[in-house]
């Protein structure tokens, strides 16, 4: 039997999109995602841990991305392949074809170090090195787009060697601090790290948000440069500053408007605070492009989700992965999407469950659904209370109602599937297949025996098991015959009440006694 088309039908969208417009020309980015995050108390490495549905790492390398198309160089180090494919499951297939350099840093010397690594990355080729380098930090998924390209503004308004952005908190703990001169200007002289602070520098509320904008002339021959003298015996690249200042370089620095752009994810909590920030962003993001929300609080959207214009969404709904909803749609309370595409005008009641599925215009599903993967709901199509579905394609207009369970199933047009369906697709060792033709009506209580076709505009009577192939417009009937037996249950009742009382006459007939009694009576 072939293989069902349906799971193919959902195409993945790809998390990260660029238009090839807003790219910046001679700009190369470096992202450094190789530390492991001591401070997470995580087995995972830090830049994998997700903020609204998409890993940390992925929000700066979108970033980087979009400003500066495909220039993108990631350092990668604890848990190499995994931080690479999740790279590479984002990026890939992408419609400009814009791909990132991985680079890996063996041993996490430090920041310094780690942009060091990226150097190959960028070996001059027929486009020629970079103009500027972007640096960003992989832990930093709040930064905003509008920000960088304002830093990388002032960079070449000012002319600078580096340009830092920074924020004024009012708890600084943890973050390096920005020393800026006493003298005229108040410019920037250095970065100095919290473990590296003396008491004076610690009450410093400026503080290095952790991007940096860098000549290409200058940056890596100051890299090889640094020293690793420190608290915490490393590289770090914020020791560039105080190379440029001592070289008589200017450096330049924008200050954060909102703070909380800046946040670092370095512990869980940080990690918490950086996922509410996100989910409400994107909650305005789709209030402003149309989408009514009944509670926005309590309406989870991931960062990569799509959704269309005047579609309603009710309390307590989730969207995750790479979902897709149409516009008019309506999705009331405690359902959950994850990676289905859905169009438009579609109503899906409340406390469904859908996973890879692809649901098309009009189809009305819930209460109580659950889709699993691979599943198509075609136009109009009915979907009610307790159906579950796998590797299914329900035809246009098709109804499933009640209660069924219809897996590896092709089901065409206008069929009725009735209450209590069940496709038998599974004999412990083997998955098979169920194909059932257009205007096909199954009654209540349908049991396919997979493999098994049902042709075109057959009947299939109520409680049938359905173990062979049927003809188009046949109708099929697989029961039991019925009897019925008069007044036997009148009998019965007779029986009982006598036993009950304990005063059972000799002369009770016997004859044609339901069995448990006559049992009783010896
Ligand atoms: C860093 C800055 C600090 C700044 C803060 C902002 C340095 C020395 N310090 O400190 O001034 O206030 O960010 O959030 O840069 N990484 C590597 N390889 C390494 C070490 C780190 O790739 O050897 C990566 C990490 O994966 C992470 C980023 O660099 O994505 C920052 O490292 P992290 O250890 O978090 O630096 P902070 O101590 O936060
Ligand atoms: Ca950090």
């Amino acid at each position: 039997m072939s293989p069902l088309r349906t799971a193919e039908v959902s195409k993945k969208k790809k998390p990260i999109a660029v238009d090839q417009q807003e790219t910046i020309a001679g700009l190369a980015v470096i992202v450094m995602a190789a530390g492991r995050g001591t401070r997470m108390q995580s087995k995972q490495v830090k830049v994998l841990h997700p903020v609204a549905g998409q890993a940390m790492v992925l929000y700066s390398v979108g970033l980087g991305l979009r400003v500066a198309g495909d220039r993108v160089a990631v350092v990668v180090g604890h848990q190499a392949d995994q931080v690479r494919q999740v790279i590479d499951r984002a990026t890939s297939g992408a419609s400009q074809g814009f791909s990132v350099a991985i680079v890996e840093q063996r041993e996490q010397l430090g920041t310094g170090h780690a942009v060091l690594q990226s150097r190959s990355a960028f070996a001059v080729g027929k486009r020629g090195a970079p103009s500027n380098y972007l640096i960003l930090n992989g832990d930093t998924p709040l930064l905003q787009d509008k920000t960088v390209r304002e830093l990388l503004r002032v960079h070449q308004a000012e002319r600078a060697t580096v340009t830092i952005l920074t924020a004024v908190l009012e708890d600084a703990s943890g973050y390096g601090r920005v020393v800026r001169a006493q003298s005229a200007g108040q410019g920037v002289s250095r970065i100095v790290e919290d473990r590296d602070a003396n008491d004076g520098e610690r009450a410093i509320r400026e503080i290095n948000v952790g991007t940096y904008v860098v000549d290409g002339e200058f940056l890596f021959g100051a890299l090889e440069k640094l020293d690793p003298s420190n608290a915490q015996g490393e590289y770090y690249l914020t020791d560039i500053v105080r190379l440029a200042t001592e070289q008589g370089r200017p450096v330049a620095a924008v200050v954060l408007g909102d703070p909380d752009e800046g946040l670092g994810v370095n512990t869980r909590r940080q990690l918490a605070t950086a996922e509410q920030v996100v989910r409400q962003q994107i909650r305005e993001r789709w209030l402003d492009a149309g989408v009514t929300m009944i509670d926005p609080a309590s309406t989870w959207i991931d960062a990569a989700v799509t959704i269309g214009k005047d579609t309603v969404l009710y309390p307590n709904v989730t969207l995750e992965g790479t979902t897709i909803i149409g516009e008019d749609s309506v999705l009331r309370s405690y359902t959950r999407l994850t990676n289905c595409t859905v169009g438009h005008r579609v109503e899906i009641l409340d406390h469904c469950l859908f996973t890879d599925s692809q649901i098309e215009d009009d189809a009305h599903l819930g209460p109580f659904v659950h889709l699993r993967p691979g599943v198509v709901v075609r136009k109009k199509a009915k979907v009610g209370n307790f159906v579950e579905m796998k590797k299914t394609d329900l035809g246009e207009g098709s109804k499933a109602n009640h209660l069924s369970y219809l897996g590896d199933a092709k089901i065409g047009k206008g069929v009725n599937i009735g209450a209590g369906t069940i496709t038998c697709n599974y004999d412990g060792v083997h998955k098979f297949q169920t194909v059932i033709g257009d205007g096909v009506f199954l009654g209540s209580d349908t049991q396919l025996i997979a493999p098994v076709t049902v042709g075109a505009g057959a009947i299939i009577a109520a409680g049938t098991t359905v173990t062979q192939d049927v003809p188009a417009d046949a109708l099929v009937i697989a029961r039991v015959p019925q009897v019925n037996r008069a007044g036997w249950a009148a009998r019965r009742r007779v029986l009982a009440m006598q036993a009950q009382a304990g005063s059972v006459s000799s002369s009770t007939p016997t004859k044609s006694l339901p069995k448990s009694q006559s049992k009783k009576r010896r």
